[in-house]
């Protein structure tokens, strides 16, 4: 029989302690005994032999990197920095007995010299914004390494913060839980775990970036450390918010807002832009594991065209290959894929292939038959399969310590996985791709990248697999939870290289910070239930806070069994969500728009076709999230920061600043209550006003999801449409919302949807502005800039405000700056 302490054993050998560990117990770093100063910033020589060095990357945005008990080594990389260097701003130094100071035009940051303390402060009001509580701390004595997952991995090492009495917390990226993180603990190591429910954790991604907000004033803090990380936002003590790591270096970036989406601006430099995705990534999506015979997939779309349904994208899921191995199609059920595609293609619609990191693990067998160099993932596998031959040949598969082979359990069976840290192979499962493009496949789906192993999802019997790493040959402790985004990387990048006239579109479930330079996501295996159905509001704006803006959940949810109702509140969310994609698990009940009765389809059609017409505003707002970092789908916070009322308001989002939507996310409810910030707000459906600052009750059947349009919007509506290209963007509608004084303005962002001839200039943005004038409005269309041509193309113009019959004018825009009368 298990003894208690065997019990509390168990406990500490699965981590489980260190969530409760008591930072304050660990050895301190310092005190500061000289410093040196540099262009960039200073560096600070500890009594204990540590270094610390504070870098001044921009006025608003400082690094801390600390090296316990030996100096900072030379070596500095990270896989999610995309801007490494930085033109410093003018910065200045100044000392004291007590402290060094680091002045930029926006922070001060002060080191307090005994015990080594860091304070940040606004350098405007010189009220501090984030200040440490103890000194950064490390496991000194080893007393932690045997709780801790790997104690070979490394030392744990923490940073604790003072707790403001009324801070927020926001981002983490991928969380089951609700928007504002205060009192919270998390973990991140990537997880494999279907069906995951509100609170579990870790899950699938780590995005170890937060944000944090007192008195409407922000600051954000990426601690970029890929060792399984912590981060507690007042839940041990409600003195401090603590983050760490079972390894690596503590080095973390300071933000200084105290504006969020400055923040975000900002982040989005250091780890990266998301790049435009072509546009046919914003139209309807359809899955299922899995649709097989090809027949099957046609007949899908047929049912979808018959039907009137809007769609871009079919997904082949795991059945499409020979036995689950990649870079294959099966002979019987996908005898001709090119074929298909090409079918699919002349009714509007793409194909999406599931890509899975597992390869499966397979010797050439005796007498193989020889693989038709030129077709090889259409030839049979089954004697010798060609990218176990190839990766293993060069040997880029990942090996355990001792030299072996590492072979997981995934879709088939024994399998190896490629190591991604190694640039050569990047380039040749990039290069790989060109099976599913020279077969007509339009954008690739990589799942089970935590990476998901059947042996053993917690990593464990990963441990010692070893990675290249840029000559440092460390194990999973420290890639585990950069696997996907290099898998995402490799895929990306290969998709550019063989096809550079179109843009790359991946699709992702695991992740690391910078994930968006290379990939959307998804959030993986949620369930059909309505508690997984509330937190897609939430886990959207959550990500959207960490800098992942493409994001989406399967449409109705993956597991269990949905109903009409859940599937209509379901798509009443997603069809504003970047990625609108309904799925579903092999043995589930299936979803399709129309499989429970032509009453919920038909409300699940007029939603689909608003999304489409909703388009260039969506197109629009994408693009700001490409070019400033600021999400797509928004928390009410991110758009009114001094409104507290909005700080943990998570069954309300905002697409851009103009669209408020307040969903259903509960059975048999017809009529809630909507909260709407300051100002005035237009019902998008009946144009009634209301004003903010209140919340408001509102009917909402099945067929209405509460949606509201700020006054001073103007947007822009596209023709009716079921899928892109089905004809051309010739007439444009701006629907417009005058505030009290009757103006309201837009910026309309076009390019060619496609190609990346956007990063070259080839776009246009055209303002408008509209004002009251004697009888009506004057509506001035200023002169675009950049030089897309959409060529002449009719825009209408109506007055939202005007009751039944609005006022409405329209002219041929060619491109020249005009003024427009509505009488
Ligand atoms: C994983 C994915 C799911 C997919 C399935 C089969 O569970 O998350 O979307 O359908 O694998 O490939």
């Amino acid at each position: 029989m298990k003894s208690l302490p065997a019990i509390f054993l168990c406990l500490f050998a699965f981590g489980v302690v260190i969530h409760a560990q008591d930072v304050t117990s660990l050895g301190k770093i310092g005190p500061v005994v000289s410093f040196a100063k540099s262009e960039d910033g200073v560096t600070l020589n500890c009594q204990d032999k540590s270094q610390v060095r504070l870098t001044v990357l921009a006025a608003d945005l400082i690094r801390v990197r600390a090296s316990f008990t030996k100096p900072i080594p030379a070596k500095d990389h990270s896989w999610a920095i995309a801007k490494e260097s930085w033109e410093t701003p003018p910065w200045r130094l100044s000392e004291t007995a007590e402290s060094i100071m680091i002045f930029t035009a926006e922070v001060e940051v002060v080191v307090h010299r005994s015990p080594l303390l860091i304070d940040f402060r606004d350098a405007r009001t010189h009220v501090v914004i984030n200040a440490d509580e103890q000194p950064m701390a490390y496991d000194a004595k080893g007393a932690l390494a045997a709780m801790m997952f790997d104690p070979k991995a490394g030392m744990f090492i923490a940073a604790a913060k003072k707790l403001g009495f009324d801070e927020h917390f926001y981002g983490l990226g991928e969380k089951a839980t609700q928007l504002d993180k205060r009192r919270g603990r998390f973990v991140n190591w990537n997880s494999d775990t279907p069906g995951y429910t509100e609170g579990k954790d870790p899950i699938y991604q780590t995005i170890p970036f937060y944000l944090g907000l007192q008195r409407g004033r922000a600051y954000g803090i990426f601690f970029d450390n890929s060792y399984r990380s912590y981060f507690d936002f007042g839940h041990a003590s409600q003195q401090r918010a603590w983050f760490g790591a079972e390894g690596g270096e503590l080095n973390y970036y300071f933000f200084c807002g105290p504006s969020i989406k400055k923040i975000l601006n900002r982040y989005a430099d250091l780890t990266g832009h998301m790049p435009m995705p072509p546009m046919w990534a914003l139209g309807n999506q359809q899955s299922r594991w899995s649709y097989y015979p090809d027949t099957m997939v046609e007949e899908v779309v047929r049912q979808y065209r018959e039907r009137d349904l809007p769609l871009d994208v079919i997904h082949l899921d795991i059945d499409y290959m020979q036995d689950y191995r990649v870079f294959t199609f099966d002979p019987k059920r996908f005898p001709n894929p090119k074929g298909l595609a090409d079918k699919l293609g002349k009714q509007g619609v793409k194909i999406v292939a599931i890509v899975d990191p597992g390869v499966k693990y397979q010797l050439p067998s005796k007498n193989t038959r020889p693989i038709n160099g030129a077709r090889p993932e259409l030839e049979p596998q089954d004697q010798r399969y060609y990218v176990f031959d190839e990766g293993r040949e060069k040997n880029y598969f990942q090996h355990r310590k001792n030299g072996d082979l590492f072979i997981p359990k995934v879709w088939p069976g024994d399998s190896v996985f490629v190591d991604y840290t190694l640039p050569e192979a990047r380039r040749w499962w990039g290069d790989l791709h060109r099976a599913y493009l020279d077969n007509g496949v339009a954008g690739i789906w990589n799942d089970m990248n935590e990476p998901s192993d059947f042996v053993d999802q917690t990593g464990k019997n990963q441990m010692d697999v070893v990675s290249y790493d840029e000559g440092e040959n460390s194990t999973h402790a420290k890639n585990r939870n950069v696997f996907a985004l290099l898998e995402a990387r490799a895929t990306y990048e290969g998709l550019e290289r063989l096809r550079p006239n179109k843009r790359p579109y991946v699709i992702t479930r695991a992740a690391y910070a910078g994930i968006q330079r290379y990939s959307t996501m998804w959030t993986g295996d949620t369930n059909s239930t309505w508690d997984a159905l509330a937190l897609n509001v939430p886990m959207f704006t959550t990500l959207g806070l960490s800098g992942e803006p493409f994001v989406g959940s399967d449409v109705g949810g993956f597991i269990g069994r949905g109903n009409g109702e859940l599937l209509v509140r379901a798509y009443q969310i997603s069809f504003l969500a970047p990625f609108c994609r309904n799925h579903k698990v092999i043995d589930g009940y299936d979803q399709e728009p129309w499989r429970f009765g032509k009453f919920y389809e038909d409300i699940i059609r007029k939603y689909l076709k608003l999304r489409y017409e909703l388009l260039p505003f969506l197109y629009t707002t994408l693009e700001e999230a490409h070019r400033t970092g600021v999400p797509l789908f928004r928390p009410l916070m991110l758009n009114y920061q001094d409104d507290p009322n909005t700080y943990n308001l998570d069954d309300e989002f905002m697409i851009g600043d103009d669209l408020l939507v307040a969903p259903i996310v509960k059975p048999d409810v017809t009529a809630r209550l909507v909260y709407l910030p300051k100002g005035v707000w237009y019902d998008y459906w009946t144009n009634k006003k209301y004003l903010g600052g209140t919340m408001i009750r509102l009917d909402a059947p099945l067929d209405t999801v509460p949606m509201f349009v700020r006054a001073g919007a103007i947007i822009p509506l596209g023709p009716q449409m079921n899928y892109l290209g089905e004809r051309p963007f010739d007439r444009m509608t701006f629907a417009i919302y005058p505030d009290d004084s009757g103006s309201a303005s837009t910026t309309l962002y076009e390019d060619d949807g496609i190609s990346p001839a956007y990063q070259q200039g080839a776009f246009r943005r055209t303002a408008l502005e509209v004002k009251r004038a004697a009888g009506g409005y004057v509506v001035s269309v200023r002169a675009p800039v950049g030089h897309y041509n959409p060529g002449t193309r009719k825009f209408s113009f109506v007055i939202k405000s005007a009751g039944p019959n609005p006022k409405v004018a329209t002219i041929a825009d060619d491109g020249r700056a005009r003024t427009v009368e509505i009488k």
